[in-house]
């Protein structure tokens, strides 16, 4: 892009939460695009991950190894990926003054391991004061759906995708579990309503997408208009 086309937007960094199989990874991807296309860099990455280090963490987290150690190991192990995806990924990216959008973050520890899990506020919060290191969102974009929804869809794509043993994942789990943790996040966001918003995740993937954008607008001033084809 020529110097004059650039555009120079304060850098933001915002974050996509909520249960399973409402849709993040899809928003994520289709606002991070929207972005590049008003000429603005982007990095788009998630948690657990981000960094070779956070993604050592993260396999190791959902290959089920923690399990025995407890819930409140579990939170730690999510936080050093997390500082280690700040130091190494987030901070520097909006030190060059990139964007950055990330499927997951500090909420999912707070809803997980710490309202849903049991893990005391405490540790709950020493943790993300630690990982964090004054790198809060500007904005998070909580995706809310009816867990019964959410795990209707996650079957029915996993058995449109050919993978039948997928379409059990959600019932291993207690369906209690994932309505517990639907509120939860709703208290987060009640909780820090200056920084999260609350979508309705149960709609066509184009309206969800549309609404995000209006909650970007509703926050940031400066976002660029989108750029003509020459
Ligand atoms: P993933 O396959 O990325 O699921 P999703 O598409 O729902 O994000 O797996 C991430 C899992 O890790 C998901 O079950 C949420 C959980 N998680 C925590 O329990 N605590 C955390 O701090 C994070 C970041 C994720």
């Amino acid at each position: 892009m020529a110097a004059d086309q650039e555009r120079s937007t304060k850098p933001r960094f915002i974050t996509f939460e909520g249960g399973e199989g409402v849709g993040k990874s899809t928003q994520v991807r289709r606002l991070a695009d929207r972005l590049a296309a008003r000429g603005i860099a982007v990095v788009r990455t998630r948690e657990p991950g981000g960094t070779p280090k956070a993604e050592a963490v993260r396999s190791f987290i959902l290959q089920g190894k923690p399990e025995s150690w407890g819930v409140g190991a579990e939170a730690v192990l999510f936080a050093a990926a997390r500082l280690d995806h700040v130091n190494e990924l987030i901070a520097p990216s909006l030190a060059a003054g990139k964007w950055v959008i990330c499927d997951r973050f500090a909420d999912s520890t707070r809803a997980y391991q710490g309202l849903t899990g049991g893990v005391d506020d405490k540790l709950i919060d020493a943790l993300e004061h630690l990982a964090l290191n004054g790198h809060t969102p500007d904005l998070t974009i909580i995706l809310d759906m009816d867990p019964d929804i959410a795990f209707e869809r996650v079957r029915q794509r996993a058995l449109d995708d050919g993978m039948p043993a997928l379409a059990d994942r959600f019932e291993k789990e207690d369906l209690s579990f994932h309505r517990r943790l639907r509120d939860n996040f709703l208290a987060i966001a009640v909780a820090n309503p200056g920084r999260c918003v609350v979508l309705s995740a149960d709609t066509d993937e184009d309206t969800l997408a549309e609404a995000v954008w209006a909650a970007l607008e509703d926050h940031f001033s400066d976002l660029p208009a989108e750029r003509l084809a020459e």
